[in-house]
């Protein structure tokens, strides 16, 4: 029965993937990785292994991803609101996060995968901060997905801190103000360089922004599942491309 489910579960997954199209695969997906709470209280466990399941999750979807042509990945790690969960878990999360950054290249990525920090890096530890400049750097040269992790990251900080920044250019002389264009603005917010998100997951049934990418999720098309993070899988990100190949983006217009 286990096999038959299995085999069953393999051809549905093989199905789904057969029906993308490949010429219109968003190119980068923003995923908020919710549930690992519940996923753990659920099995009488502490909510630090329902994160540290979650990490591994991840490496999956990153790898599914990049193998179905998504170019850029970005992902809620660590929210400026997450400082204020209990000290004991905050603790948890940064000390997984410290791990996961020493092992990135094998235990978040594959050989191809760039991996790279948004946020407020300043705002974390001395330790995470020299392996996030130590994993971005061996992971420069990569050619494959650009996984974006959100560590320390708030869409209004994001905000802010682009503002503050043009205004300091304004102060310098280096720009004028009629010359601040919503190109010039998004050039200052941490995802620089990056297209904005086409496709929005939020795991977990929630379907709030909770602070994630405000500017950039504009014209984001939102899909998301009742799954747990933890319980994520390589067909939910087929089921969500899928969704996202049937929607028509207008972008506002008619
Ligand atoms: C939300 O679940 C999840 C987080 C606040 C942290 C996400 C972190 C990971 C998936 C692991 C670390 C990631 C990397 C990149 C190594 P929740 O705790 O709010 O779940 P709940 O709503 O069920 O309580």
């Amino acid at each position: 029965m286990q096999l038959f489910s299995r085999l069953f579960n393999k051809q549905n997954s093989d199905l789904k993937e057969s029906l993308i199209d490949p010429n219109n695969i968003p190119a980068h997906i923003a995923i908020i990785m919710d549930g690992n709470g519940r996923w753990a209280k659920k099995r009488k466990l502490p909510k630090i292994i329902g994160h540290r399941e979650g990490s591994s999750v991840l490496k999956k979807i990153v790898a599914h991803c990049d193998k179905l042509g998504v170019k850029y990945l970005t992902v809620y790690a660590f929210s400026t609101e997450n400082w204020s969960r209990p000290k004991g878990e905050v603790e948890g999360l940064m000390s997984l996060l410290l791990e996961k950054l020493k092992n990135a290249e094998t235990e978040l990525g594959g050989e191809a995968v760039r991996i790279r920090v948004i946020g407020n890096v300043n705002g974390l530890s001395q330790d995470i901060q020299n392996e996030i400049k130590r994993v971005e750097k061996s992971t420069s040269k990569n050619e494959g997905i650009i996984l974006n992790i959100a560590i320390n990251y708030g869409g209004r900080d994001d905000i802010v801190h682009a503002a503050k920044e043009l205004i300091n250019d304004v102060e310098m002389g280096k720009i004028n103000i009629e010359q601040i264009t919503e190109e010039k603005f998004s050039e200052k917010l941490y995802t620089k360089g990056l297209p904005d998100p086409d496709l929005l997951i939020r795991t977990s049934g929630e379907k709030r922004l909770s602070n994630y990418l405000l500017w950039q999720l504009a014209y984001a098309e939102f899909w998301y599942t009742e799954a747990l993070w933890p319980d994520f899988k390589a067909e939910h990100v087929e089921e969500a491309i899928l969704e996202y190949q049937k929607r028509n983006r207008r972008y506002g217009g008619v």
